[in-house]
């Protein structure tokens, strides 16, 4: 076969150079990626200048990477493009949680804390009771589930964003469910905030007329064993951003009740059940 380079033939000239022994799953991902990589740039004639601001996008994408801040992960988010390949992988039964976005302010390390406890170190922001229970798909309790937390504080920033400024742990913890699968903890009723964005991603944001903000959320990593992790959050339902998630992680069965108690020990209650899938279950 001519694999010289041909514009009706790009696709079969790069991807006649892939070695016959490489391995099946890369050779089907480099292959279609080439395939779509080609159609996009013919698809839309891609200019010279075009694909030079392309490449300079992606270089500043990179250069602004570090430790703290993964901007192709945040470019992949505003792309929708987290939440589809997380589709992908998390079919469930309709009754079982959805899950949504991980995002990049979870810490590996929370402390524990006693059910009930509260997450809220900075005495800022409205006291909200979360709790519900965790259960298997026909509602029976689970028993040692982790259910790990995260939230802004409600200036809308996590507390990794604002080291010594907020304590070290702010608005996070793990509870452990006992016998009755049943959890609670007292947090802060969550605030909209926009998402990083001084870098590159923040550009295209607006250059294409996007907002950066994230609806009002709680954070939620249930972990428990035999059954599969679920990565999700609980959404405060009257946030003006719900219908516009800069980084589409709005779901509606995720959507919580956030109702206000007269006279409690918090001035929001929300309740949250957890339906959790076995390992192994098929959709
Ligand atoms: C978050 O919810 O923490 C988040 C998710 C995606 C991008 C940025 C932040
Ligand atoms: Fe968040």
């Amino acid at each position: 076969m001519n694999t010289y380079f041909t514009e009706e033939g790009s696709v079969e000239a790069v991807n006649a150079r892939i070695a016959s022994d490489t391995e099946p799953r890369l050779a089907e991902v480099m292959s279609a990626l080439v395939k779509h990589l080609h159609a996009f740039a013919k698809e839309v004639q891609l200019t010279q200048d075009e694909w030079e601001i392309g490449i300079d996008f992606l270089t500043k994408t990179g250069q602004i990477c570090s430790e703290e801040r993964q901007e192709f992960i945040l470019l992949s988010d505003t792309l929708g493009f987290s939440m589809l390949v997380d589709a992908i992988n998390n079919r469930r039964p309709e009754e079982a949680t959805e899950n949504t976005v991980f995002g990049p302010f979870h810490v590996v390390g929370a402390p524990e804390r006693p059910m009930g406890a509260s997450i809220s170190l900075d005495g800022k922001g409205e006291s909200c009771l979360f709790e519900g229970r965790v259960t298997d798909l026909d509602g029976n309790p689970v028993e040692d589930a982790r259910i790990d937390v995260w939230s802004d504080n409600s200036d809308g920033f996590y507390d990794v964003q604002q080291p010594g400024i907020q304590p070290k742990w702010n608005n996070r913890g793990i509870f452990v469910t006992g016998p009755d699968g049943c959890y609670s903890f007292v947090g802060i009723k969550p605030v909209s905030y926009p998402i990083p964005d001084d870098g590159p991603v923040g550009q295209m944001l607006g250059r294409l007329g996007r907002h950066p903000f994230r609806p009002a959320h709680m954070h939620y990593l249930v972990t428990a064993p035999g059954f599969q992790k679920v990565v999700t959050h609980t959404f405060v339902g009257d946030d003006v951003y719900l219908d516009s998630d800069t980084v589409f992680g709005v779901k509606r069965t995720l959507v919580a009740p956030f109702e206000a108690v007269e006279g409690g020990a918090t001035m929001w209650r929300s309740p949250f059940d957890f339906v959790l899938v076995p390992i192994g279950k098929d959709q």
